[in-house]
């Protein structure tokens, strides 16, 4: 198992996607299932504030995330949906909550329990899977992160003004709520990208893989 954290426009969903390709991993994607469960909520007409009701929904509803990334909830394709200004601030909403939480992580678990799997989130090297075998925790400057955001092509976004903003309110509640808080754990390590190409942290985090899987 090895666990990516960080804010987004890190750049942890590169890095997860390329780095378990070429160990043959399983790329698990847990930003992805906090906005699927924000769709369907919406869909269904659930308040995104309503704890209960939303973990109810996240429990009985099927989530797959397929090798050329496309995400599906009951059925529905979401993988272009999901990725927009009103779903990122969705998505921070029902992360919020601590039964929903609690639903999502335990699916996280069981999906990441045979070990051969990069899973990146906010909170996977310190709750989901304390043990990991490898804790990363990728970083960049906020006008780095907002300018990837901004050139995302999987990613519907207005200008990097509205952009900056909206990251700046989404940082702020990922990193203040009460459960599954975006932190670094004690044994991550950290990896600054601001001014590293994508290729260059890829092989970075390759040989520390190596050198602790060895
Ligand atoms: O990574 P991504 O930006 O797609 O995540 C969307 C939202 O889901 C984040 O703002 C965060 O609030 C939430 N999230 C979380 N825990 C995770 C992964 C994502 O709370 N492990």
């Amino acid at each position: 198992m090895i666990a990516i954290d960080g804010p987004s426009g890190a750049g942890k969903g590169t890095l997860a996607r390329t780095v378990a390709e070429r160990l043959g991993y399983t790329h698990v994607d847990t930003g992805a299932m906090y906005r699927a469960v924000a769709w369907k909520a919406l869909e269904e007409g659930v308040p995104l504030d309503n704890d209960g009701l939303v973990a109810n929904l996240a429990s009985r509803a099927r989530y797959q995330q397929q090798a050329d990334g496309t995400i599906t909830i009951d059925g529905h394709d979401v993988t272009k949906a999901i990725r927009t200004p009103e779903m990122d601030k969705a998505a921070a909403s029902v992360a919020r909550l601590p039964k929903v939480r609690a639903v999502l992580v335990g699916q996280q678990q069981d999906m990441g329990k045979d070990g051969a799997v990069v899973m990146e989130g906010r909170d996977i090297g310190t709750v989901v899977f304390p043990k990991a075998d490898l804790k990363l925790y990728i970083d960049a400057s906020a006008e780095e992160r907002a300018r990837r955001r901004a050139a995302d092509p999987t990613h519907t976004a207005s200008n990097m003004t509205n952009v900056q903003y909206d990251m700046a309110a989404r940082d702020k509640s990922d990193s203040t709520r009460q459960v599954g808080a975006l932190s670094k754990a004690d044994d991550a390590v950290y990896i600054d990208t601001t001014s590293m190409p994508i290729e260059q942290v890829v092989h970075h985090v390759l040989m520390l893989i190596t050198d602790k899987l060895e």
